[in-house]
């Protein structure tokens, strides 16, 4: 199955990023978002980071404008009708993405695959709110979406083999490389292992015993890694690591997941990271 027209629903950090995505490989995506504000912001965001990558030389303004004119920006669902695949990355709320699922299931042609990028939420639960769950499964992009290079695919209990296929197809044809859970598994491989990290770092810091730059240049110097977990934190955005925990912690019952209460009390002060302009870090 060729997709040519994907349709995604969320213009936030994610569904911003998976529409410049599928617009750079070429293809005509449409994004939607609730508000004409919401949408217009994301619209700017997207035209600042391909203006930079022009300023830089790696892209030329003709390849930005012709990137640009493929995203089609709305405020309405019925788009959908046409389009052949869907992923959704609206906030991290089962309530809110089975009502998206359920009006998707109505608008789509019965073929189209419906994915959400969920992080944490069960794959089941939210297919359970359309009349095709063998077409629902999670297509867990990473931030930033145009960056990296992993795609997680993620089962429901009754997604088809051919839509995992499909699916892998479509990642790969956006340049990604998929890697599929052998079961339905909450926040899928990547998500899971990161969560007692972050959690601990933001812990290390709510305990006095290092400062955000330290805890993170330790991580980078002591275990190699690329970047800090608060720095990391910040670009997820505190709001939506505290949703995955929550969910881990509800679904698994077990204390290594609980959140801590440092994320809860930022979470609570507005202080969600990069994208409010305050966590770890002042933007
Ligand atoms: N941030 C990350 O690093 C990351 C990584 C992988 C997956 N995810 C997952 O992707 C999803 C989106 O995360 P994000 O970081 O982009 O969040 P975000 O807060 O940046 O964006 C969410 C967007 O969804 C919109 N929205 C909410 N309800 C909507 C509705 N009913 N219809 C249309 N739009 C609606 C909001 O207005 C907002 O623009 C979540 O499920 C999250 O768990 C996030």
């Amino acid at each position: 199955m060729d997709i040519k027209k994907p349709f995604i629903v969320g213009a936030g950090i994610m569904g911003a990023g998976i529409g410049q995505l599928c617009a750079q490989q070429g293809l005509e995506a449409t994004v939607v978002d609730i508000s004409d504000e919401v949408v217009n912001k994301a619209r700017e965001k997207v035209k600042t980071g391909l203006a930079r990558r022009v300023e830089k030389g790696k892209i030329t303004q003709e390849d930005m404008d012709s990137v640009l004119s493929r995203i089609n920006w709305t405020t309405d669902l019925d788009p959908a009708r046409e389009c052949d695949f869907c992923i959704e990355a609206i906030s991290e709320n089962l309530d809110a993405k089975k009502v998206i699922f359920e009006s998707l299931d109505s608008i789509c042609s019965p073929e189209t695959i419906l994915a959400t990028n969920t992080t944490a939420l069960s794959i089941s639960e939210i297919a359970s709110a359309t009349s095709r769950p063998d077409k629902v499964l999670g297509m867990h992009f990473f931030n930033p979406v145009v960056i990296m290079k992993l795609v997680e695919v993620i089962r429901g209990e009754k997604t088809s083999g051919e839509t995992i296929a499909t699916a892998k197809e479509f990642a790969e044809s956006l340049g990604k490389i998929p890697i599929t859970t052998a079961k339905e598994a909450p926040a899928g491989i990547v998500s899971r292992v990161l969560a007692g990290l972050l959690n601990e770092a933001a812990v290390v810091y709510a305990d006095g015993v290092a400062s955000p730059e330290d805890i993170d240049e330790a991580m980078k110097l002591g275990a190699g890694h690329p970047m800090g977990p608060l720095a990391l934190i910040d670009m997820i955005g505190l709001d939506i690591h505290l949703a995955k925990m929550e969910t881990l912690y509800g679904n698994l019952k077990d204390e290594r997941y609980k959140p801590p209460e440092i994320i809860r009390k930022m979470v609570a002060e507005g202080k969600l990271g990069k994208k409010s302009g305050e966590g770890f870090y002042k933007y």
